[in-house]
């Protein structure tokens, strides 16, 4: 299995999922990370792992996207791993991944909440001003819209009392990061056995 990821920031998830992969608890290789801004810090995380790393500005969404494709056909990659891209993916991109056995596109996304209880940016300022005791991370398939794909896991996050944003996020991270190589690990078995009966 190829991976390619997808990113617009700092790289954090992107590490933890190449770091999954070399330690083999991720039976993949991550072979690509694409990046919409040039001063993305995954760049340099990608080049600490010795990852090909490729910088495609985001000024036309279609030109975009058409480059993105290019790369992923090129490369031949299986799964397509968003990791803090902050974008929506046009039909065209969930269409070029769709996967019939599987029902669903092969990109996956990590978002910081229950995708059925907040979609878009800082989640876990959401779940701060909401003065929630409990929050979640999850992982998803991605489709056209914005945190709406299938879940494919989710763990808690319960929010203690003296919590500020730096330290919910700091704990969520943490929890991102071990849940996110977890779901992939779940996708991949899941195309392997798709494989095994074709
Ligand atoms: C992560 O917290 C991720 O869950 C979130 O962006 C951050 C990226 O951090 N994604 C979303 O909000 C998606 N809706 P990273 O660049 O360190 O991986």
């Amino acid at each position: 299995m190829k991976l390619a990821f997808l990113a617009s920031g700092r790289g954090s998830n992107f590490e933890a999922l190449v770091n999954a992969c070399q330690q083999g608890r991720v039976d993949a290789q991550p072979a690509m990370l694409i990046v919409d801004q040039p001063q993305a810090g995954a760049l340099q995380v990608a080049q600490r792992l010795n990852i090909p790393a490729h910088v495609l500005p985001a000024t036309d969404k279609a030109t975009h996207e058409r480059a993105i494709a290019a790369l992923l056909q090129k490369e031949d990659i299986d799964l397509l791993l968003l990791a803090g891209y902050m974008r929506l993916l046009s039909p065209f991109l969930v269409g070029l991944m769709y996967d019939s056995r599987l029902g669903q596109s092969r990109i996956l996304n990590i978002h910081p909440a229950d995708t059925r209880r907040y979609q878009g940016l800082h989640g876990y300022r959401w779940a701060l001003q909401n003065q929630l005791t409990q929050t979640a991370v999850t992982v998803h398939y991605v489709d056209e819209g914005m945190d709406t794909g299938p879940i494919i896991a989710q763990e808690s996050l319960p929010i203690l009392p003296n919590d500020d944003i730096d330290s919910l996020q700091r704990r969520g991270l943490a929890l991102e990061h071990d849940l996110y190589p977890r779901a992939l690990q779940s996708v991949i078995k899941e195309l392997q056995s798709l494989c095994a009966v074709s």
